[in-house]
C-alpha cells in the first residue's frame, strides 16, 4: 500500500471530485481517492449550528442526564429532514448513547430502533423517549418528594425515618470510596423510596434523576470525566439536588409531551424498539430501516463503563466492572478478535502505531475490525436507497494520525455501501470535546492537556443502492 505522504505528493487534484448530494457519484473509491477526498473537503458552515443556545440543544428531554460526546439534536433533525420523506420511516442508531437520535425520531413521529451495550445509556434513552402525561407525573413527583422531605435540612434527619436505606452491599467498598457517609445513607433512602414506586415508567424516570445527581453528590472531581477523587470536594446534598433536577426533568417532559404525535403516545411500544445489546446485532429485520444516524465510540478515548461507574454501582448494573468493560467497542479492555482488517487505510495506521506502541496498535486494529462488522449490520438492516450517517472525528495518538473518518468511508464500501456524501463540520468551541493528554492519549481535563482532540468532525454517509 502507498504510504499517505506519497499519495499526497503524487495525486493530482482532479482525481476525485467533490461529492455533494447532487453531484455524480463515482461508484467505488480506492483508499488513495478517499484520502484525497477528505483532504480537499471544505468545512460546511451549514452544519456548525453555532446559533443554537443551550436551551435549544437541551430542549424537551435532552437535558435529563449528562452524557459524554452526545449529539446536538439539531444535527440529527437536519439529517432526518434531508433524507426522510415518508411518514412511515424507521430510524436506527446502533450506538444510542443518551438517545439523541431515538428521541428526535420519536419527536417527528417515526419508528426508532437501536442498541447500546451500556445499561445506563439504554435506561436514559428509554426514559427520554417516553412522554408521561403531565398531571400524572406531577402527582408522582410530589408524592416522592413529600415522602423524602424530612431529608431537606437537618443533619440528624436520617434517624427520623423508617425507610431502610437501599445500598447495594456487594458494591459497598466502591460506594464508600466515592461517597461520604451522610450522602451514602441519604442516597440509599432515596433509592429505596424510588424502588418502592410501582409504576415502572415513573420508577425509571426517578432512577434517571437519581443517576444524574450521583456525580455531584459524590467526591468525583467536578468537571472531570475521568474517575478521579477530590477529597476536598463539598459534595451536594442529595435530596436538594434531586428536587431541583426532578423539576427540570418535569419541565422537559411537559414540553416533550406537547410535541409528540398522538399516534406515538397511544402506542409507544410499536414505535420504540431499543435494546441493551451489541451494535453488531440490531433488533430489526433485513431491509427495514430508512436511515441510520449514529456516532460510534472512539478507540482509546472514553471508557464508558468507567465514566458511568457511579450509576453502575448504585443501580447494580454489573457484578464485575472489568468483565463489563470488555464488551465496549473502542475500550482498551476489549478482547482482540481473530478477524482480519479489511481497510488499507486502517492497516497503514496500525503499522505506524506498531512502531510506537504494540498495545495501542492492537487496540486500534480491534476497533476498526469491530466497526467493519457494525457497518455490515447497518447494510443488512437498511432498505435499498437507505443511508447510514456516521459522525466521527480524526485524531492523533502518539504522533500517528488516526484517520477514523477515512477508515469509516473505506470500510463502508467493503460492507456494500457507496460513499454518498462527506460533510466536514466545525464543532463550536462551547461544545468542543476535551483535549488529549499527550502522554497517555486519553481524554484529559482542558487545563491538563495541550492537544485538541476533535475540533472538526465528519459525517460519513453511505448509501445502500
Ligand atoms: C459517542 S457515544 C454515542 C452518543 C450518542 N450519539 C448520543 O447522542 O448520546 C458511543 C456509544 O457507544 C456505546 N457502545 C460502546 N460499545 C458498544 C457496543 N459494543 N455495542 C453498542 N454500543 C456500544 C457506548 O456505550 C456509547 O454510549
Amino acid at each position: 500500500m502507498i504510504p499517505f505522504r506519497e499519495i499526497e505528493e503524487t495525486a493530482t487534484k482532479d482525481v476525485v471530485k467533490d461529492h455533494n448530494i447532487n453531484t455524480m457519484q463515482i461508484k467505488s473509491k480506492s483508499p488513495e481517492e478517499i484520502l484525497i477526498l477528505f483532504k480537499e473537503k471544505n468545512i460546511d458552515e451549514n452544519w456548525t449550528f453555532i446559533e443554537y443556545k443551550p436551551s435549544d440543544t437541551g430542549k424537551w428531554t435532552h437535558s435529563y442526564h449528562r452524557y459524554p460526546a452526545k449529539f446536538i439534536p439539531q444535527l440529527v433533525e437536519k439529517l432526518i429532514d434531508e433524507y426522510i420523506s415518508s411518514e412511515y420511516a424507521q430510524i436506527n442508531d446502533p450506538f444510542m448513547g443518551c438517545g439523541t437520535t431515538i428521541v428526535t425520531a420519536i419527536s417527528k413521529g417515526f419508528k426508532a430502533s437501536g442498541t447500546d451495550i451500556n445499561k445506563i445509556a439504554y435506561l436514559i434513552t428509554k426514559v427520554k423517549s417516553t412522554p408521561i402525561e403531565p398531571v400524572y407525573l406531577d402527582r408522582k413527583i410530589k408524592h416522592l418528594l413529600a415522602k423524602l422531605q424530612f431529608l431537606e435540612s437537618s443533619q440528624n434527619s436520617l434517624f427520623r425515618t423508617n425507610i431502610e436505606p437501599l445500598i447495594p452491599q456487594k458494591h459497598l467498598e466502591r460506594i464508600n470510596y466515592w461517597f461520604i457517609e451522610q450522602n451514602k445513607n441519604e442516597l440509599g433512602i432515596i433509592l429505596k423510596a424510588i424502588c418502592d414506586e410501582e409504576d415502572e415508567t415513573i420508577r425509571d424516570f426517578f432512577l434517571i434523576a437519581f443517576s444524574h445527581i450521583l456525580k455531584n453528590c459524590s467526591i468525583w472531581l467536578q468537571g472531570s470525566t475521568k474517575p478521579t477523587r477530590d477529597l476536598k470536594k463539598i459534595s451536594t446534598k442529595p435530596y436538594n439536588m434531586l428536587k431541583r433536577h426532578l423539576k427540570k426533568m418535569q419541565r422537559g417532559n411537559n414540553s416533550f409531551y406537547q410535541i409528540i404525535p398522538q399516534k406515538i403516545k397511544d402506542n409507544l411500544r410499536e414505535y420504540l424498539n431499543i435494546k441493551i445489546q451489541d451494535a453488531k446485532k440490531q433488533p430489526v429485520n433485513d431491509n427495514t430501516v430508512d436511515l441510520i444516524i449514529s456516532s460510534s465510540p472512539y478507540v482509546t478515548s472514553y471508557e464508558y463503563a468507567d465514566l458511568h461507574q457511579l450509576s453502575t454501582l448504585w443501580l447494580d448494573f454489573a457484578d464485575n466492572l472489568s468483565e463489563y468493560k470488555k464488551e465496549f467497542i473502542g475500550s482498551a479492555y476489549k478482547y482482540c478478535n481473530d478477524k482480519k482488517l479489511k481497510s488499507n487505510i486502517a492497516q497503514d495506521i496500525v503499522d505506524k502505531m506498531q512502531k510506537k506502541s504494540r498495545k495501542m496498535a492492537k487496540e486500534i486494529e480491534t476497533f476498526f475490525i469491530d466497526m467493519q462488522e457494525v457497518f455490515d449490520e447497518s447494510y443488512r438492516i437498511l432498505k435499498n436507497g437507505g443511508r447510514c450517517c456516521y459522525v466521527i472525528g480524526d485524531t492523533k495518538l502518539k504522533g500517528v494520525g488516526i484517520l477514523n473518518a477515512e477508515v469509516f468511508a473505506e470500510s463502508l464500501q467493503y460492507s456494500g455501501f457507496i460513499v454518498d456524501r462527506i460533510i466536514k463540520r466545525k464543532i463550536p468551541l462551547k461544545i468542543l470535546p476535551q483535549k488529549r493528554d499527550l502522554k497517555t492519549g486519553r481524554f484529559a481535563n482542558n487545563h491538563e492537556a495541550n492537544s485538541e482532540a476533535y475540533p472538526i468532525e465528519y459525517i460519513v454517509i453511505g448509501l445502500k443502492e
